[in-house]
């Protein structure tokens, strides 16, 4: 305690004499100077003439005098951020005539005494409580006129924002976070802004109830954002849209608005009110909706109008699936999330019951094929907007007794991303067809350990897979045809991350890809060597092998990689980390490749191995003490060859004596009776 006072202290006289402490960073047309959380009490005066944006948040700067930033003419942004500024003079801001941003945030300054803005005319963003800006003489409000962004916190007296807005003729885009005690917005809660422009308005904080002509005033608004407020009730909320009839506008954000009322019906009643609206983009995500009643969308009025439509995170039942199958009725769609909560969150499933349900399907699935939940279904139809880019269908939990014989995508013509990642049935025993015009892929956690070859081979045109955690080390260990990729010519991108691979990969597995190809991602399998030769691809940027079970690269191996590296000539990038290398005698000349390859390696090659006498160690250790290593393995080599050269050449002594002994038989034969059984015989003799 005593030593962060004098700490303090010690700051503090250093910033009386305005020590030069502060960060700059120059770049082109800025000069930053940072100054934050310094204990200062006067101005830094020490920063370039020509900086650009001053920060001084979190000082303790008092009163701001006349002139106080005269010096720095070229200041754009004024950052006093929490600066305990009890006054400012007049003609504070005296000669800045370049400012642009003021951030006033949580000051104590209770009022303004004089019109001080009415040197920085040209200001267009600022921050500051609403209470200290309702404050501005009135005579002096056209010095606000150029502003067009502002962010306001804090009371609003009787609930209504102050009548100074009224002057903001240029206002575009106005925020404010909402003080606890402030609960509905009223009918003349806007009234100032009746004769702005104001384009945007974002509301955070807490919020309970709208009324009903709160909105009136905001004329020509085009995005309505009021996120997180969690405490609103639809009901109310999607009624005071009425004001926005038949209107163009950009956005209405109500993302997790409604969290915590139990109105999670979206009636066709209720839907008018956004459909009347020409909108291009709504969000609705984490609002616990289970149901948006079908004729609500094809009762809505500009239906044409809708580019995104955001509907994740929430609780949708099977009725969700006819949300999809309406999809088609808007005929911009360019953007459609309804993909649900992580895995072990909230989650709500979609129940494929198809006896129960099938009246809801629509147009979704060929009726003749719903028949009972037991039976198989043949085939499976999901019709698409043409306009659609975007589909993320990830993360909802199929229940589905058995997989169709295909699912068919219609509508298809320029999807970029299609992520129906961990939205999987059973298996992937069936095909998924109309995806011809789909970029990019994510089919990860899908449970394919059974497979049926063609799954994607609709995806003629793809250009990334994404793929990973799929049990494809089950799946395709019968495709020695290469089939499940053969159809894919354009694919740059691969990811089979985690698929339990062990075998080296069919030589036809990739046999489309080997012009295309640059970017392989095989992490977290269980290859113990590369797994197929390199030197096949023509333009592979990155194979990324991590985590694997490789002990060490052969030479052959790394012969390969080097022929691929100067035939490709650019970058290659190996990713290696995680493999339980050893660093043996037999792993010398691939630890010797790791520093001397100039294919580009993660780690620069270091990774942690185990060393012949049991420790760990790292290759680059290793590699260090090469000369060492060398001999012990030499020696040890050495002993061994000594080893089997005294074998060898007792096994040929033996060999030797035995052939020799063979021909020679009978000489033996006879050099042994003569010699040694004879004598003994006479010896026999002798003893009868
Ligand atoms: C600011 O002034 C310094 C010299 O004092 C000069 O080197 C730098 O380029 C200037 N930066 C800008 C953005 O004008
Ligand atoms: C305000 O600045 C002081 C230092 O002057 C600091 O201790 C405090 O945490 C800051 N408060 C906020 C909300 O940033
Ligand atoms: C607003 O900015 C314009 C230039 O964009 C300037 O001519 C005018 O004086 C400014 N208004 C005020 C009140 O300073
Ligand atoms: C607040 O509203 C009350 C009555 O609703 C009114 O008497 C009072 O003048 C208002 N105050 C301000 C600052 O508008
Ligand atoms: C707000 O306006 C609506 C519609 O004009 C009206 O029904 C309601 O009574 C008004 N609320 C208040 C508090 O005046
Ligand atoms: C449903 O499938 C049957 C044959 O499987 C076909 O004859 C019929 O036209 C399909 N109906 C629709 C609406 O697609
Ligand atoms: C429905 O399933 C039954 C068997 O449960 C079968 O006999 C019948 O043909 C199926 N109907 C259709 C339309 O597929
Ligand atoms: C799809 O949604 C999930 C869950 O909200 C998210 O994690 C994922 O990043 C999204 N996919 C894309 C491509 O944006
Ligand atoms: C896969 O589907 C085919 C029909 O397309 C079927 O004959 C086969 O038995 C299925 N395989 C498995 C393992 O379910
Ligand atoms: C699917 O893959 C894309 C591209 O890598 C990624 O942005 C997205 O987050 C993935 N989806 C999920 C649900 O993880
Ligand atoms: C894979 O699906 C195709 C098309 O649905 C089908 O013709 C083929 O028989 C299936 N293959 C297997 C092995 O089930
Ligand atoms: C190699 O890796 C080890 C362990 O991560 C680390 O301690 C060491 O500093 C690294 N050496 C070099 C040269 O990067």
């Amino acid at each position: 305690m005593q030593a962060l006072n004098i700490l303090v202290l010690l700051h503090n006289f250093i910033s009386l004499v305005d020590s030069d402490n502060c960060g700059i960073t120059s770049r082109p047309g800025s000069v930053i100077c940072d100054c934050q959380s310094q204990y200062r009490k006067l101005i830094p005066q020490h920063c370039p003439k020509n900086t650009t944006d001053l920060l001084l948040a979190n000082n303790n700067l008092g009163i701001l005098r006349g002139l106080a930033f005269a010096k720095y003419t070229k200041l754009r942004q004024l950052d006093v951020y929490n600066c305990s500024i009890t006054a400012i003079e007049k003609s504070a801001f005296g000669n800045m005539v370049s400012l642009i941003s003021l951030n006033l945030f949580s000051n104590p300054m209770q009022k303004f005494r004089r019109n001080v803005f009415a040197s920085i005319g040209g200001l267009q963003y600022l921050s500051i409580s609403h209470q200290l800006l309702s404050t501005y003489p009135e005579s002096s409000w056209s010095d606000l006129s150029n502003l067009t962004t502002l962010m306001t916190n804090g009371e609003i007296s009787n609930g209504t924002f102050s009548p100074v807005f009224s002057a903001m003729k240029r206002l575009k885009y106005f925020r404010h976070f909402l003080d606890n005690d402030m609960h509905v917005l009223h009918n003349d809660t806007f009234k100032a802004f009746g004769n702005i422009y104001l384009k945007t308005l974002e509301l955070t904080g807490r919020l309970r109830r709208i009324e009903r002509d709160a909105f009136l005033p905001l004329r020509v608004l085009c995005s309505l954002l009021i996120p997180n407020l969690k405490q609103l009730r639809l009901t109310n909320t999607l009624r005071s849209f009425y004001v926005f009839n038949d209107r163009h506008m950009d956005e209405i954000d109500l993302t997790s608005a409604f969290y915590s009322y139990g109105e999670y019906i979206i009636t066709a009643e209720l839907f008018q009110y956004i459909g009347n609206i020409c909108l291009k983009s709504l969000l609705l995500r984490g609002n616990k909706i289970k149901t948006i009643d079908g004729t609500a969308i094809e009762t809505m009025k500009y239906k044409n109008c809708l580019e995104n439509l955001d509907l994740a995170k929430n609780d949708f039942d099977i009725h969700q699936i006819l949300v999809i199958s309406l999809l088609k009725l808007f005929s911009n769609l360019k953007r459609f999330d309804i993909s649900q909560l992580e895995k072990d969150q909230h989650l709500k499933m979609f129940h494929y019951d198809y006896r129960r349900s099938s009246k809801n399907f629509g147009n979704l699935a060929n009726r003749s094929m719903v028949n009972n939940s037991y039976h198989r279904i043949s085939d499976f139809l999901i019709s698409l907007p043409s306009s659609l880019e975007y589909f993320n269908g990830s993360l909802i939990e199929v229940r589905a007794g058995h997989s169709p014989n295909s699912i068919t995508f219609t509508g298809i013509k320029h999807m970029k991303m299609l992520d129906i990642a961990s939205t999987t049935l059973e298996d992937c025993n069936y095909t998924i067809q109309g995806l011809e015009h789909v970029k990019v892929l994510n089919i990860s956690h899908f449970k394919c350990h059974v497979l049926n070859n063609t799954f994607i081979g609709s995806c003629v045109n793809l250009q990334q897979l994404i793929m990973h955690s799929s049990s494809l080390g089950t799946g395709l260990e019968n495709d020695h045809q290469g089939v499940f990729l053969k159809d894919l010519k354009s694919l740059q991108h691969i990811d089979f991350a985690k698929n339990e691979f062990k075998s080296q990969f069919s030589k036809l597995a990739f046999q489309s890809q080997l012009h295309s190809l640059r970017f392989l991602t095989l992490e977290g399998n269980m290859f113990t060597n590369m797994p197929f030769n390199l030197n096949d691809f023509n333009h592979l940027r990155l194979l990324d092998i991590r985590n694997n079970k490789i002990l060490y690269l052969t030479n052959t191996e790394t012969n390969d990689i080097e022929r691929v590296y100067t035939k490709l000539k650019r970058p290659l990038a190996i990713h290696l980390e995680g493999n339980p290398f050893v660093c043996n005698c037999e792993s010398l000349n691939f630890v010797k490749w790791l520093f001397n390859t100039k294919v580009k390696l993660d780690r620069h090659g270091n990774y942690s191995c185990l060393f012949y006498d049991g420790s760990f160690t790292t290759t680059y250790e290793v590699y260090k003490k090469m000369q060492d290593v060398e001999n012990h393995c030499s020696i040890t080599s050495h002993r061994r060859w000594m080893i089997i050269s005294i074998l060898l050449f007792v096994v040929i002594l033996v060999v030797g004596i035995v052939i020799v002994g063979f021909r020679y038989r009978n000489n033996l034969k006879t050099f042994c009776l003569e010699r040694i059984i004879k004598p003994c015989r006479s010896d026999y003799q002798k003893i009868e």
